[in-house]
C-alpha cells in the first residue's frame, strides 16, 4: 500500500503532506546547479527548516513568530539572518540579549540601522549586517541610505558584510535576473569607487520560479545553469542565494476528500472538504489552471467526464480547478494536490467560514509524523468577553 494511502487512512482530510525525503532531494538539486550556499526563506513553510539544516547555510526569518519557531527548533543561532520589514525593539532586544550567536541582521531602513546600532552598543555585541536594497517598493533603503549608513558606521561592533536583493517572487525571465546582477555589481562598484568601501557579501534572492500547472515547458536544469552562470560574475566574494518557493514546493501534497457531487447546467461539482483557503497556487485564478494531482484510490479507469472542483467554504470564489476532466469520482475518493509546499501552509486564508485548519503529517526517513493536529478556528472567530 503506498504511504498516501496509509495517510488518508490513518489522519483522514484535509491534509498537508511534507515530505522531507523529497525536500532533501530537492535541496541537494539545487545546490548542485547553482553551487552557492542556500539561504531558507522560512515563510515558505515552518515545518520543515529542521530537515534541511545541514543542507542549507542560513534560515531567513522575517519576524518574532519565525524566530520563536526556529529557536524551538533548536535551528543554529549562527544559521540565522535576523530579516524583516518590521524590526521592533523588544523582539531585537530580546534576540541580541539572549541569543549572542545569532550574527547576522538585515537592515530595511535608516531607523533600523539606528536601532540595531544602539542595541548592539549597549549590549556590547558584535553584529554583522547585510543592507537590503530597495527597488522602489516599502522593502529595503536608497542607494543614498547605503553611502549614509556606510558613512555613519564608526563602530567595530557593526560590521557591514555587504547587500541583500530580492525583488519579488516566481521570477521567469533570465534578462530580468541578469539585469538585477548587472544592477549590483554596478552599485558595488560605485560603493568601492565613492566611499572606499569593499562590499563582500551578497545574499540575493533571484525568486526562483515553480512551474505549477499541467501544460507549462519549463527546462530547469538549463535555466539554473543560467543563474548560475549570472551570479558567476557577481563581484563579491560571498554569494548567497536566498530561496523559499524553488526549496519547498515540490515536497507539499494537500490531500482533500469528495464530500458531495452535483450536476446542474453548468456542469458536474465535486465538492471538497478543503477549499482554496489552504491552497495557494501563484499565478491561479478561479481554478482556470490544471495543477498537478492524483486521485485516491488510484483506478485504472478509461472513462472521462468533466467536473469543476469547489471547495466547502461557501463563497463562489472557492474554485479550485474549473474543467477538469477525470476519471468518475465518487465520494470519499480523495485529491492529493501536488507540489503545494510553499506558501499554502503559510499564506492561506485560515479563518474564513471558521472550517478547521487542516492536519500537517511530515514524512522523514521514510516515518510518519503527526506535526500538528486539526485546530478549530471557530475560537479565533469567537468574540469573547462580551456580557449579555
Ligand atoms: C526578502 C525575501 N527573500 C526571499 C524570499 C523568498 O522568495 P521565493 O519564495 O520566491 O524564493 C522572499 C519572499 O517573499 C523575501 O521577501
Amino acid at each position: 500500500m503506498s504511504k498516501i494511502n496509509d495517510i488518508i487512512k490513518e489522519y483522514g482530510t484535509p491534509t498537508y503532506v511534507f515530505d522531507g525525503d523529497i525536500l532533501r532531494k530537492r535541496v541537494l538539486y539545487l545546490q548542485e546547479k547553482l553551487k552557492y550556499d542556500l539561504v531558507y526563506a522560512v515563510k515558505a513553510n515552518t515545518f520543515i527548516p529542521k530537515i534541511i539544516e545541514d543542507l542549507v547555510a542560513r534560515y531567513e526569518i522575517c519576524s518574532p513568530g519565525e524566530f520563536t519557531i526556529c529557536s524551538d527548533l533548536r535551528i543554529n543561532q549562527n544559521q540565522m539572518v535576523i530579516s524583516g520589514v518590521y524590526k521592533d525593539y523588544n523582539s531585537i532586544f530580546m534576540m541580541m540579549h539572549d541569543y549572542p550567536n545569532i550574527l547576522r541582521y538585515t537592515i530595511e531602513s535608516f531607523n533600523q540601522y539606528e536601532l540595531l546600532k544602539k542595541l548592539a552598543l549597549e549590549l556590547n555585541r558584535p553584529i554583522h549586517l547585510l543592507l537590503r536594497v530597495t527597488n522602489g517598493n516599502q522593502f529595503g533603503i536608497t542607494e543614498k541610505e547605503v553611502f549614509e549608513i556606510i558613512k555613519h558606521n564608526d563602530s567595530d561592533l557593526i560590521i557591514i558584510d555587504g547587500l541583500e536583493y530580492f525583488t519579488g517572487t516566481q521570477k521567469h525571465s533570465l534578462t530580468k535576473i541578469e539585469k538585477e546582477i548587472n544592477y549590483l555589481n554596478d552599485l558595488i562598484k560605485k560603493i568601492k569607487t565613492e566611499a572606499n568601501f569593499t562590499i563582500k557579501e551578497v545574499e540575493y534572492g533571484p525568486g526562483l520560479p515553480v512551474f505549477y500547472y499541467q501544460d507549462e515547458e519549463f527546462l530547469e536544469d538549463e535555466f539554473l545553469n543560467n543563474i548560475k552562470n549570472l551570479l558567476d560574475t557577481l563581484n563579491v566574494s560571498k554569494v548567497t542565494i536566498e530561496i523559499g518557493r524553488s526549496i519547498a514546493a515540490s515536497c507539499g501534497s494537500y490531500l482533500t476528500k469528495v464530500v458531495d457531487l452535483k450536476t446542474n447546467k453548468n456542469g458536474n461539482f465535486a465538492i471538497l472538504d478543503g477549499g482554496i483557503n489552504h491552497l495557494v497556487y501563484y499565478g491561479q485564478t478561479m481554478g482556470m489552471k490544471i495543477p498537478y494531482y492524483e486521485i485516491y484510490p488510484i483506478k485504472d479507469t478509461k472513462e472521462r467526464l468533466d467536473y469543476h472542483l469547489c471547495g466547502s467554504l461557501c463563497t463562489i470564489n472557492d474554485f479550485l480547478v474549473k474543467n477538469i476532466e477525470t476519471r468518475p469520482l465518487q465520494l470519499d475518493d480523495v485529491f492529493v494536490f501536488q507540489k503545494v509546499g510553499a506558501y499554502s501552509v503559510t499564506e492561506g486564508i485560515s479563518l474564513f467560514l471558521s472550517r478547521d485548519l487542516p492536519k500537517v503529517v511530515l514524512i522523514k526517513n521514510a516515518k510518519v509524523y503527526l506535526v500538528r493536529d486539526k485546530i478549530k478556528t471557530s475560537e479565533f472567530n469567537f468574540p469573547k468577553n462580551v456580557k449579555e
